[in-house]
Parts: structure tokens; sequence; C-alpha cells
């Protein structure tokens, strides 16, 4: 499998590129959409054919690149059934989606908002905002909650592989990926914490809420496309 990590500085949000090196066929996990031309580039470069783009949600701090990578590629995007209406397939828990030869299995991690998705390719595991190095998502907007996070996180991740590579949607400290044994050992939202104590942590938290929730999360909806500006007199 031919595998990037692409950051965007802006919003600390990874984006993944995937693809089958026999086929050339590729995805593009969590674009953005200030990075669409880089990531084209890349997938250029490389030989590839973006055939697929995978929202793990709904972001609150980024708009995606989804939309207009579809119009520039033909590229089908699929998110959760409780995500964006505007995707082309919606992908529920256990299906697997094919890229060539590869096999992505979608696993519904819900807690950091109610449509968050992680996405297993072989022994990497992309888990948007689920689950974070040493860290999590909030849980404090987009119908979040923190018991089901820790559901998710402890009763559906923690029970993969140990040795399974975790590639978060953000990192805010440099950091690029981790592994299931080391999160349950080293996380410390959750090594040594019980379903109680982390729900009390994460509902004390008093975050700012994300600088573009405002424009985001109805940019989102519409697959990247500019929230409809109000008429003004
Ligand atoms: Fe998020």
């Amino acid at each position: 499998m031919l595998f990037r990590q692409l950051f965007d500085a802006e919003t600390w949000t990874y984006t993944y590129l995937i693809a089958d090196e026999t086929t050339r066929e590729a995805a593009l996990i969590d674009p953005v959409a200030e990075q669409v031309e880089r990531d084209l580039k890349v997938v250029g470069e490389l030989g590839l054919k973006l055939v697929l783009v995978l929202e793990t949600h709904v972001h609150a701090d980024h708009v995606t690149g989804a939309g207009r990578l579809r119009e520039l590629t033909g590229a089908r995007v699929a998110a959760s059934p409780s995500g964006a209406p505007c995707v082309d397939r919606q992908v529920r828990d256990g299906e697997e989606l094919a890229l060539g030869g590869l096999r992505i299995q979608v696993l519904a991690t819900p807690g950091h908002t109610d449509d968050s998705l992680s996405y297993r390719v072989g022994t990497r595991l992309f888990t948007g905002d689920a689950l974070l190095i040493r860290a999590c998502g909030r849980t404090d907007f987009q119908n979040g909650d923190a018991g089901q996070l820790y559901d998710s996180i402890t009763e559906k991740l923690f029970t993969l592989p140990e040795e399974t590579e975790v590639y978060p949607g953000h990192d805010y400290a440099g950091l690029t990926v981790s592994t299931i044994g080391e999160e349950k050992r080293h996380n410390p939202r959750l090594a040594g914490r019980s379903r109680e104590e982390f729900i009390a942590f994460m509902n004390n938290r008093k975050l700012e809420p994300p600088k573009k929730l405002d424009i985001a999360v109805p940019a989102n909806r519409a697959c990247g496309k500019p929230a409809v500006q109000q008429a003004t007199a």
C-alpha cells in the first residue's frame, strides 16, 4: 500500500493519502479545502487516480476539500449516514470499502461527534478526532458525548491488535503516529481512568469554541461549499 501523511499547519489537521500500488487507485482521508491543489499535485506526481474521499466526521475546525476534489476528479465522497447529506456513499460500522485490492474497514466511533468514523486499512487505523495521540477529541458540541467516546475507544479501538498504528485527525504537539498498545498504556485521558472519571474530566474542560465552527460545520454539511450568504439590506 502506498501511504502519505499530509499536514495543514493552519488547523493542525492531518490528511492521509492511501493507494493501491498496482491499480493506482487512491483515497484521501479528511482533505482540507485550502490544501486541495497540494493534494492533487502529490496524487498526480505519484501517478495515482483519486477515486475516493473519506470523511471521518463533519469537521468544526476546518472546511473539507471533499466537494472540490469531487468536482475536479470525479472521486466519490463517503461518510457516516449521520454526517453530511452531500456525500455519495453512506458507510456504516462493519462495512468494507474496496480501493483496488485494498480493503478499508469502517468502524463507528461516535462520541467526539455523533457521526465519527474510524477507518482501518491493514495495520493502519485512521481515527479522526475520536482517538488522538495521548489525547482525544472534545465532546462539547455536534452531539458529542463523553461516555459514548469512552466506549468507542475502550470497547472498539482498544480491542484491536496492540501493534495497530494510530493515525489521528490532528496533532498539536508534533506527534505523527502512535499504536493502540502505546495509547492504552500512555494516553492520560484513558490509562487508569474509569468511565466516570473520563466523563467528569471531559465535561469540565470549558474550551473555547473552534474559531471556524460557524463557518465550517454548515460548509462541511455541503462537502465544503461555502454556507449560503445571508441577504443583507
Ligand atoms: Fe473534529
